[in-house]
């Protein structure tokens, strides 16, 4: 997991919804051995699985890039991409192949089910903090929405008690979601009282803009993190697990190899939220469906069988008779 940092490449690329535009006049040639090739490193870097039809949009992206560095030819571009091993560089072509779409309480009838949670989690004395983690954080919409479900749920409570850490791969997308400024248009579906209690409305030249107020904000901690790397860095374990709208780019191999690293991550009776064209159950033996896209750890997960293990070792230390 790496502290964020701003390095917007290039201003005119991905914005909230990420930009597919396709580019009909070519100015540079882009042959299909370009496109495995691009496809075999943004598998490599990021486990993501370019579709055919994602050519053009690879093309259209990279071509910024090209531009930017006064090249004349992807083969140029990959050959010193590859030689010079320039972290900036890695940077903004994983960026730029990255889909970013998202929205403010998209999906919407898994905040229910998360506010439901964790009421009763946080309910009844020596109640425990709540911790969530949003792993494909993209522009922000999503850890916004997971925080004020948090404080809905929980009142005053929350600033105190939950916790959101929302990571994600693309650093632009991160920048945006750490500014927490946003068009009027990305929140007018949200109810009048959702608008005044968590968000800045813009006046003047910010006519048209809101921003997230500092109290939601500060729920949240915003860290770059690759899900395909072997070790997250994280030394914790989460109530609930969002991790909506970015399996579809990786194989199942990939898949597995996430949710393997999730198990561990996840507090016993814990919640993984996933997006509504992912299946999971014939990826794990550790998760099972709970309904409604939402998993939840099995009896023979690891988790599940050191929590069960637990009040017998406690009764072993007392000397209780079997
Ligand atoms: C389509 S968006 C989904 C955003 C949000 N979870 C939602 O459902 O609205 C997918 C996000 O996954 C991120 N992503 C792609 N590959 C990743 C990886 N290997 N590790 C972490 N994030 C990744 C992308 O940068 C992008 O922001």
């Amino acid at each position: 997991m790496k502290a964020l940092r701003n390095t917007r490449q290039d201003a005119g690329e991905t914005g909230a919804t990420g930009t597919q535009g396709v580019e009909s006049n070519r100015d540079f040639d882009f042959t299909p051995a370009d496109f495995e090739r691009i496809r075999a490193l943004i598998h490599r870097r990021a486990g993501i699985s370019l579709s055919d039809h994602k050519r053009d949009m690879a093309y259209s992206r990279l071509a910024r890039r090209l531009r930017a560095l006064g090249l004349d030819s992807f083969r140029d571009y990959l050959d010193q991409l590859e030689a010079r091993n320039d972290a900036a560089e890695w940077e903004a072509f994983t960026n730029a192949l990255t889909t970013n779409l998202t929205a403010f309480f998209r999906e919407a009838h898994h905040f229910p089910i998360l506010a439901d949670f964790v009421k009763r989690r946080a309910g009844g004395s020596g109640a425990q903090p709540v911790s969530v983690w949003c792993s494909a954080a993209s522009t922000g919409e999503e850890p916004y929405s997971i925080a004020m479900t948090l404080v809905e749920a929980l009142g005053e409570r929350a600033a105190r008690e939950a916790r959101v850490l929302a990571t994600d791969l693309d650093t632009q997308v991160l920048a945006k979601a750490d500014a927490g400024v946003y068009s009027f248009d990305q929140v007018k579906h949200l109810s009048p009282e959702r608008l005044k209690r968590f968000f800045f409305k813009g006046t003047g030249s910010h006519s048209g803009l809101v921003k997230v107020r500092p109290e939601l904000r500060a729920m949240i901690k915003f860290e770059q993190l690759n899900l395909t790397d072997a070790d997250y860095g994280l030394r914790t374990t989460f109530d609930a697990i969002f991790c909506r709208n970015v399996m579809i780019y990786f194989d199942k191999p990939t898949q597995a190899q996430v949710l393997a690293r999730f198990e561990p991550l996840m507090k016993p009776d814990g919640l993984l939220f996933a997006g509504h064209s992912e299946n999971f159950t014939y990826v794990t033996q550790a998760f099972r469906l709970r309904g409604q896209t939402v998993y939840e750890l099995t009896r023979g997960s690891r988790a599940q069988t050191q929590a069960n293990a637990a009040p017998r070792r406690a009764n072993d230390a007392l000397g209780v008779p079997a």
